[in-house]
């Protein structure tokens, strides 16, 4: 297989391929593993999504697969079809934007410093922010929006940027219930149509079923692939019909128990420190 960030030699249908991936934090009380082994492969276009009790490591592994962090040892490949195009992007839990800039000029801002000149990149932000549901919101500031919208305006941004691989730790981790199923569904809608390669870390195993083609459960401490389970239920998926089909309800009870575990497993360390 061939190195590099264009990491381009291995099989066709994968986008994202780890081989042993490990992470061990040094720090002034001893080694911290945060990730151990970790081997998956991604397919192009794919949504997955990783569950695993807090502290298990899951940012951790974005964070690496983002170029944020250095694995210790192990290797990953991503495929770059494109190098025109940035290989990922993350969106982070909480709002990362700038609030002396307007919604557009916050959800542009990738464009504008590759030097996109300003009006494709109103185009741009016109576009997304349609589908997010926040045209009329495109001249407002930041302080005018709720916790919701914000949110919106990170993930508009990520899909502006046109990445090949989207990377999300938790981004509706801090929303209400309904806010949180409005952002789903439109996650949903902007993905379907663009094909990308995504990885969503989420701690609710609902979100994980209603938006994933597949759900890679972690264990505690150190972070290892449990189980990868596949959610074979058809899309687009109409989130509140799928609460109530018997597919959803045995796939979530498949994953709480392969999580209840090691949930019970992180408590029991958190505890003995
Ligand atoms: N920069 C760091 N220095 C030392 N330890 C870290 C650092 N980042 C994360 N860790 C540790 O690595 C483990 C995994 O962390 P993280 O990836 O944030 O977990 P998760 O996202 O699953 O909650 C935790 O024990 C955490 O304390
Ligand atoms: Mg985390």
């Amino acid at each position: 297989m061939e190195e590099s960030k264009g990491l381009n030699c291995f099989f066709s249908t994968e986008a994202i391929l780890t081989e042993n991936l490990t992470k061990v934090f040094k720090t002034r009380v001893g080694n911290i593993i945060a990730l151990e082994d970790v081997n998956i492969s991604v397919k192009q276009g794919e949504f997955l999504c990783i569950v695993g009790p807090s502290g298990c490591g899951k940012t951790t592994f974005l964070r690496i697969l983002g170029g944020l962090e250095k694995q210790t040892s192990g290797r990953f490949y991503m495929r770059s079809r494109n190098p025109q195009k940035p290989l990922t992007s993350m969106v982070f839990q909480g709002d990362s934007i700038f609030p002396w800039m307007t919604v557009a000029e916050n959800v542009t801002y990738g464009l504008r410093i590759k030097g996109i000149p300003p009006r494709d990149r109103r185009e741009a932000a016109i576009r997304f922010l349609k589908l997010m549901g926040l045209l009329k919101f495109i001249d407002a500031y930041p302080y005018q929006l709720s916790g919701g919208m914000k949110q919106r305006i990170n993930v508009a941004r990520a899909f502006v940027s046109d990445p090949e691989i989207l990377l999300m730790d938790e981004p509706f981790g801090a929303l209400d219930e309904q806010n949180r199923l409005i952002l789903q569904q439109e996650l949903l809608k902007i993905w379907e149509g663009s094909g990308k390669t995504s990885l969503f870390i989420t701690h609710s195993i609902d979100e994980a079923l209603m938006l994933g083609d597949r759900v890679m459960v972690m264990t505690a401490h150190p972070g290892k692939i449990k189980a990868i389970v596949e959610v074979d239920i058809e899309r687009p998926r109409n989130i509140l019909l799928l609460r109530s089909s018997p597919e959803f309800a045995s796939l979530y009870r498949e994953i709480w128990h392969l999580l209840q575990e090691e949930v019970e497993k992180a408590k029991a360390r958190e505890l003995s420190a």
